[in-house]
Order: C-alpha cells, then sequence, then structure tokens
C-alpha cells in the first residue's frame, strides 16, 4: 500500500501540514493568552498606582485614616457593584484586610491575601464564585507602615475569548486537514497523469512495433530523461532484434546453398547406374561441400558463443611475436600451395590478452590475405608498437578491396562480390575478428587499392581492461 507514489505524497503533506498548522495554532493560542494576561496586569498595575498615590497625597496632608474610611466608601462604577469582577483591597504587613472595595464587601469576599512585593506580585487565582481573577499585590511604604494594595479583575472574558479562540481551531484544523487532503490526493493524481499515459504507451509496445518510440517532446520535464533512455534501450532491441534475425536468414541461406549442392549431387549420382570411380568422385566433391558446412556452422558457433557471453577470454602475457609465428605455422601450408611468401618483422611487444581469441584473429586476417592474394604473391607482416599500443599490420599482393565496401567488410555474411566467384567462404570471418579485437578495447582497420592489395592494421592496448564475451 505504501508503494504508492500518490499516497506517500498525500500522507507526506498531511504529517507535514499537521505538525505546521498544529504549531502555528499553539502559537498563536499561547501568543493571544500571553497578550491578554498581559492587558490585564498592565490594567491592574496602573490601578493599584492610582490608589497608592491618593494615598501618598492624603498621608502628606495628615489625613491617612479619613482616606482608609474614603477608600472603601466613595467608590463609584465596577468597583462599586457587587461581585462585579473588579477588586480591590489594602492589606496590612501583618495579613490583615484593612480596606476592601465596595465590589468585595457588599458580597461580604475579600481577595486571597498576599504580602506583595515592590514591583508587584503577579497571580492567577480562583477568586469569589470561583471565577478565575487575574491580581496584583504591591507593597508600599507609609508612615503607618507597609501597606499592601491587591487589585484583582475577572478573567472570565479572556477565558471565554481563548476558549471561543480554540474552539474555531477544533473546527478549522479538520476541515482543513480534510480538505488539503483531498486536494493534494487530486493533485497528485493530476500531477501523475503522464506517468500512466507514459506506462501505457510502453505496455504497448512488444516485439511486433519495436520500431515505436515514446513521444520525448510531449513529456514533462521529470519524464523526458526517461523517455529518452526508454528510447534509447528501444533503439538497441530493435537492433539487436533486426541483427539475430538478418543473422538467422543469412544463416539459413549460407547453408541452403551447400545443402541444395549435396542433394542435386546425389540426385545426379543416383539418377543412373555408374562406375565406380563416379561414385568415389560424387562422394569426394560432398565431403568437400559437407567440410564448407562444417567450417560455416563452427563460425557460426563461435559468434552466437560471443553473442551470448558464454566466451570468456583468459588475459595472459604473451610476446605478440610468438603468437604470430605460432599463426604462421597453422597458416603455411596453405600458402606454399598458392605460391605465396610470408615474411614477419618487427620489435618484440609484450601484451596481455586472450592468446586462444587473438590467434583466431591473426589466423583470419593472414587466411584472407593468402585467399584473397595472386599466385605467388606475398604477405608482409609487422609488429611494432605505437603510442604505448602495439600494432600488427598485414599486408597483401592481392585483389584489394573497393573503397565502398571497406567497412561492409567486417559485417556478418558481407562478402565482396568480385570474392564470391574467386574462393569458398562465409562472410563470417572478420566480423569474429572485429569482435574479438574490439573486446580486448582494440581496434581494427583496413586499407586497400585495388588491384594491389590490402593492409589490415590492428590496434592493441598491451594491457587492456577485457569485456569477457561482449562487442
Ligand atoms: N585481404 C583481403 N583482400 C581482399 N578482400 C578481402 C581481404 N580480406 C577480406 N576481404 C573481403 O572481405 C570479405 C569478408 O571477409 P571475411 O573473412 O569476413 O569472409 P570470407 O573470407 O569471405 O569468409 P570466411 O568466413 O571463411 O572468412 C571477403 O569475402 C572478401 O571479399
Ligand atoms: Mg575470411
Amino acid at each position: 500500500m505504501f508503494n504508492s507514489i500518490k499516497l506517500r505524497l498525500v500522507i507526506w503533506f498531511l504529517v507535514v501540514f499537521s505538525i505546521f498548522f498544529a504549531g502555528l495554532e499553539l502559537f498563536l493560542y499561547y501568543k493571544l493568552e500571553e497578550v491578554t494576561i498581559h492587558l490585564a496586569d498592565e490594567h491592574l498595575k496602573s490601578e493599584v498606582d492610582t490608589l497608592a498615590n491618593l494615598m501618598a497625597i492624603e498621608e502628606a496632608q495628615g489625613q491617612l485614616e479619613s482616606e482608609l474610611q474614603e477608600l472603601a466608601a466613595a467608590v463609584t462604577g465596577v468597583y462599586a457593584e457587587k461581585l462585579s469582577g473588579h477588586y480591590y483591597q489594602l492589606v496590612s504587613s501583618d495579613g490583615v484586610i484593612l480596606v476592601r472595595s465596595p465590589s468585595l464587601s457588599l458580597g461580604d469576599v475579600s481577595l486571597p491575601v498576599y504580602i506583595g512585593t515592590p514591583e508587584g506580585d503577579y497571580r492567577t487565582v480562583s477568586g469569589p464564585n470561583n471565577v478565575p481573577l487575574r491580581i496584583i499585590s504591591q507593597s508600599f511604604q507609609f508612615s503607618v507602615g507597609t501597606l499592601t494594595f491587591q487589585a484583582g479583575d475577572s478573567l472570565k472574558d479572556t477565558y471565554d475569548l481563548l476558549s471561543s479562540f480554540r474552539k474555531i481551531i477544533l473546527f478549522v484544523f479538520p476541515f482543513v486537514f480534510i480538505v488539503c487532503g483531498i486536494g493534494v490526493f487530486l493533485m497528485t493524481g493530476w500531477a501523475l497523469r503522464p506517468l500512466k499515459t507514459f506506462t501505457s504507451k510502453i505496455g504497448q509496445i512488444t516485439e511486433e512495433n519495436l520500431g515505436e518510440r515514446v513521444e520525448e517532446r510531449g513529456a514533462v520535464m521529470e519524464l523526458k530523461p526517461l523517455a529518452a533512455s526508454f528510447n534509447t534501450m528501444l533503439g538497441h532491441l530493435e537492433e539487436s532484434f533486426s541483427r539475430q534475425k538478418q543473422f538467422l536468414s543469412d544463416a539459413s541461406h549460407e547453408l541452403r546453398t551447400p545443402t541444395s549442392i549435396i542433394k542435386s549431387f546425389c540426385d545426379v549420382t543416383l539418377g543412373r547406374e555408374r562406375a565406380p570411380n563416379d561414385y568415389k568422385e560424387a562422394l569426394r566433391k560432398i565431403g568437400d561441400t559437407v567440410n564448407r558446412m562444417c567450417d560455416i556452422i563452427n563460425r557460426i558457433l563461435v559468434i552466437s558463443r560471443l553473442d551470448n557471453k558464454t566466451i570468456q577470454f583468459k588475459p595472459v602475457k604473451m610476446e605478440l611475436m610468438d603468437l604470430m609465428k605460432d599463426v604462421l605455422k597453422l597458416i603455411e601450408p596453405s600458402a606454399a600451395n598458392k605460391g605465396i611468401v610470408i615474411k614477419i618483422e618487427g620489435t618484440g611487444v609484450s601484451i596481455r590478452g586472450d592468446r586462444e581469441g587473438l590467434t583466431e584473429v591473426f589466423t583470419n586476417i593472414v587466411e584472407n590475405a593468402i585467399k584473397y592474394n595472386k599466385p605467388s604473391g606475398r604477405v608482409d607482416i609487422n609488429v611494432s608498437d605505437l603510442n604505448g599500443n602495439a600494432l600488427v599490420e598485414i599486408q597483401d599482393t592481392g585483389i584489394g578491396i573497393p573503397e565502398i565496401e571497406k567497412e561492409k567488410i567486417f559485417d556478418r555474411f558481407y562478402r565482396v562480390d568480385a570474392s564470391r566467384g574467386v574462393t569458398v567462404g562465409s562472410g563470417l570471418g572478420l566480423s569474429i575478428v572485429r569482435t574479438i579485437v574490439e573486446a580486448h578495447g582494440g581496434t581494427v582497420e583496413v586499407t586497400s587499392n585495388l588491384g594491389q592489395g590490402s593492409t589490415f592494421h590492428v590496434y592493441l592496448p598491451k594491457n587492456p581492461e577485457i569485456k569477457n564475451g561482449t562487442a
């Protein structure tokens, strides 16, 4: 359930919103309480100051006693109304109440007695009728001793205000919470709609329509990189699918020719009674064709193992000159048959690489140099060190390769038309060469003069990071 982005967003928003909103409301509530209490305190302070000033004036005139009497009698307004919520009283230093405002005395109640401090002592207490009261107790020095003025104001209005505020908060919070929750739910649904469209578009792509692409330009910003990567992946898949299809059709096509040859030899030979030598000749020709088929099948196998990454290259340190000499030993008999002279020279270069793979590479190139050479031609091999890489050049005096075919000859099953009539072959050798060289981090190129010969240049890093079975 929590796997849903939509739900996670809604939950996150609501958690953050609740913390923020609750914090803000608590802050406002306590601020309001603080401000109203502060206002009440200021009012109380001004009340006791006024009373104390009156007392001081009367004391200066020697009428302190009479003032004490007047303080209780000659009061009007809220202090004269019984239990009005506004009170004052005067307390002696030993806690005896000397004077009470009529609002207290008429109800026969008094404020809780506290001996005040010169700065004023503020408290919230339970007053007459259990009404919450804010009282100040402040002491003043008179000729008769230290007297404490106490004044109190009911906090009922303040508490009513705070309680209304609390009720509003308690109503507003869940309301805003629900409205915002629904809003965010709808908004995230709307925001994630392009992802839904994107997913359904991807869902429609199968191997049948790999050519289709996901719209990148119309996609929302966040999905653009995903669309681009997906399209790149589709491109690779399409290419790999079509390469496989092509490979399959080329492979069957290549195998069909020798199979038809064998079939027609059999049909013709068995068409009538023949001399034993004719049968021998027919079997020899069939044997040659089968050898050719085996050769093609072996190469197809190598390619499919390279594609499927089942060939594991094992890099070992080796002298390139030694490797080339071993290759020549394998090839010399066929060179001798054609009267071709092979010469090898160069410097000692040691590299790391898969011995079997590199033997395959150079055997194929040198085999081609012999196959597509003129009778009594030459093959010159040069091994050198080029800017820290190994370079092997195989130059022949053969038929050459047309400029426009120079890249194509590395494609699978590709054979230059002119060579089709000249020699047998499957067109797979050079594609295997390129795959192995590239897996070693190297490159292979060809330069050629038509009718005069070709040179294959193989560059190999001396210490490559070998990509096993890739490329
Ligand atoms: N040294 C060369 N001189 C001229 N043409 C060449 C040379 N090497 C390769 N080619 C051309 O490139 C084509 C591809 O070569 P590749 O080795 O891949 O296939 P192939 O030799 O025809 O068959 P095989 O799979 O048996 O090697 C050849 O058919 C040939 O036309
Ligand atoms: Mg070849």
